[in-house]
């Protein structure tokens, strides 16, 4: 969604500004637009579409001599929610006197009656936004010092919000402040920078200071001082990332998310790094931070998430019921908090995000703490809200992931799930034997992924049969349930085909009416339990000349037999079988879409992060 950058310097703010938004282009916008102090004035240029049209603004409109003497600045993306994505909707906004710039993520809810009250007050508002609202409290709120504006603004504000503010009378220095909306500070030598994202800044400064919901700060080119709203300074240490930029380069694939398909084999190797226990026939997950007997208290597990991320729990779900006996649901996370759960002291809600900063799943991962429940993460953003809120749990390890389309976080949360179940279940009626075996499995997964990623012809090759249907349905059953799902939703997401994940069974009622020869099916057929009864369902949809494709075990010539358009993967446990299907329906769909000439990395109204409810 949104992203901000912000920087205070020496020279150069426009590149590193321009620099920093396309390090952010992944997180899914529509229009972008920076301020940027030089030569005693400070400079704003907006613009419709991509950060492309915005630095060719940029430099039509000043030459290149007076952008180098840009020595501070602040820019943003906007994903539009109020008002449409127009120039004028565009970020940075102003407030009534012009003096003071400010971009914002989030939602600011209580702005339609703050800007009442302004209009009753005789402030003019020129867009639609909830942005330009705060921008005109924070103006009405200056005596000449922007920190005691800022925080003073924030005291009459409702709602969500990571925001950068900047004036020309204090060059100097941008106050931020954040609630409920990631923004982080670099700490750079003769520079200091401000982003939402760290890759917006890593080519710049690994030292980073995450702040958090309540703190106002004021960021100078020699330091950074922290407050709470009531203006008490406030303690925040400095983190090293611990990853560098070449993580965020493409590095000679076509797109990011091809990248991220072709890194599951080191980024599956990196989440089970150190935490598999051969011997003991365990999972060792020190970041839950539960001795033995409090893991053998939980008696009801619920996994709250959304996208990807959900069915990455509900493939999760059946291997915790199975191996550890828990009654577990899966649970859409915006559902989950509107339903008045019920939860108790032994219950344990495992919120599964990628970026961790899902409005939805922190609502959820708060509602859970209210109820008393034990709370762990699944996160794989390092200092994200939910991993520090969950205060427990479990990282991927995975690395940044840069593509809109999850792919390497979906394969890590499902191998995170697995060590779950089977730390819990070794503590209940999982032997010894019955761990090592599945410990040894774990072990084989990077191995197993790497051979499909090795069918990648074969696996473009049938992309071809996907590429001009209109609408196509993934089937499956049981494990393959949710991978059904998840295949359908990387179809959809990247090629704008509409496809349906359904259970195998589920599809004689309803969406059979649908088959025909130009609506294609891909079965999931692998060697788990509901192979035989999607066998089936697959002959249902032959005799409705539906194509299928298949994906199977290798050595499975009973597949082959009936449908000539079959991959064959190969054979692996029922618990680690969907992380190889979903692997070839990833670069299924990443095929589909390349030979759709579709905008793979960045698909029209999508983003990476989902900051808004
Ligand atoms: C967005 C992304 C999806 C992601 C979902 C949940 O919709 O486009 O790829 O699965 O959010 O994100 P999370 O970061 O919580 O896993």
């Amino acid at each position: 969604m949104c992203g901000i950058v912000g920087y205070v310097g020496q020279a150069d703010a426009c590149e590193v500004l321009l620099n920093g938004l396309r390090r952010l282009e992944y997180r899914g916008y529509d229009s972008a637009g920076l301020a940027f102090f030089a030569d005693g004035a400070v400079q704003v240029v907006r613009s419709v579409g991509k950060v492309a049209q915005l630095a060719e603004r940029v430099a039509a409109e000043w030459p290149a001599a007076v952008r180098a003497r840009a020595t501070a600045g602040i820019a943003h993306t906007r994903w539009a929610t109020h008002g449409a994505p127009t120039e004028m909707n565009a970020h940075p906004h102003a407030d009534e006197s012009g003096r003071i710039f400010l971009v914002h993520n989030g939602i600011i809810e209580n702005y339609a009656s703050l800007r009442r009250q302004m209009e009753g007050r005789g402030h003019h508002f020129l867009s639609q936004t909830d942005t330009e609202v705060l921008a005109h409290l924070v103006g009405e709120c200056y005596r000449g010092h922007l920190f005691e504006a800022v925080a003073q603004a924030l005291k009459h504000v409702e709602g969500t919000y990571g925001i950068a503010v900047f004036t020309a009378e204090h060059p100097g220095e941008i106050v931020v402040a954040r609630n409920g909306s990631p923004l982080l500070i670099g700490v750079g030598t003769g520079a200091t920078l401000v982003a939402s994202d760290a890759s917006a800044i890593i080519s710049h400064t690994r030292q980073v200071i995450y702040l958090q919901d309540g703190d106002v700060a004021v960021v100078r080119a020699d330091g950074v001082d922290v407050r709470n709203l009531d203006q008490i300074p406030v303690d925040r240490a400095v983190s090293h990332i611990d990853w560098d930029d070449t993580a965020v380069e493409k590095g000679g694939h076509a797109h990011f998310m091809l990248k991220e398909i072709f890194e599951q084999p080191e980024s599956l190797q990196n989440t089970i790094r150190g935490r598999v226990d051969l011997r003991a026939g365990c999972a060792l997950l020190a970041g839950l931070n539960l001795t033995p007997r409090e893991m053998a208290e939980v008696n009801r597990l619920v996994l709250v998430a959304c996208g990807t991320s959900l069915y990455a729990g509900m493939t999760g779900q059946y291997a915790i019921e199975d191996l550890a006996g828990i009654p577990t649901d899966t649970e859409q996370a915006a559902e989950f908090r509107y339903r008045n759960p019920i939860l108790g002291p032994d219950s344990m809600v495992v919120a599964v995000s990628q970026s961790g900063e899902t409005a939805d799943t922190l609502a959820a991962v708060r509602e859970a703490q209210r109820k008393g429940a034990l709370v762990a993460g699944v996160c794989n953003v390092v200092g994200s809200t939910i991993a520090r809120e969950a205060g427990r749990g479990v990282y991927l390890h995975a690395g940044p992931e840069i593509g809109v389309a999850s792919t390497k976080a979906f394969t890590s949360q499902v191998l995170v799930l697995l060590l779950l179940a089977l730390a819990l279940g070794r503590g209940r009626r999982l032997s010894r034997e019955e761990g090592i075996k599945l410990c040894q499995e774990i072990n084989a997964v990077p191995a197993l992924v790497q051979r499909v990623l090795a069918q990648d012809g074969a696996i473009a090759a049938l992309a071809g049969k996907l590429v001009a249907a209109q609408s196509a349905f993934f089937i499956g059953r049981g494990v393959l349930y949710p991978a059904a799902m998840e295949g359908a939703l990387k179809l959809k997401e990247i090629s704008y085909i509409h496809a349906e994940g359904y259970h195998a069974a589920e599809l004689k009622h309803g969406p059979i009416a649908l088959l025909d020869a130009q609506t294609p099916v891909v079965a999931l057929l692998l060697d788990v339990p509901g192979r035989d009864k999607t066998m089936g369902n697959v002959q249902e949809c032959l005799a409705r000349h539906a194509p299928v494709i298949a994906i199977a075990t290798e050595g499975d010539t009973e597949v082959a037999a009936l449908v000539p358009d079959c991959l064959l993967v190969p054979r692996t446990g029922t618990y680690t079988a969907p992380i190889l299907a979903v692997v070839a329906l990833q670069l299924l769909a990443y095929h589909v879409a390349r030979l759709r000439g579709c905008p793979i990395d960045q698909p029209r109204n999508l983003a990476k992060s989902v900051t808004v409810e």
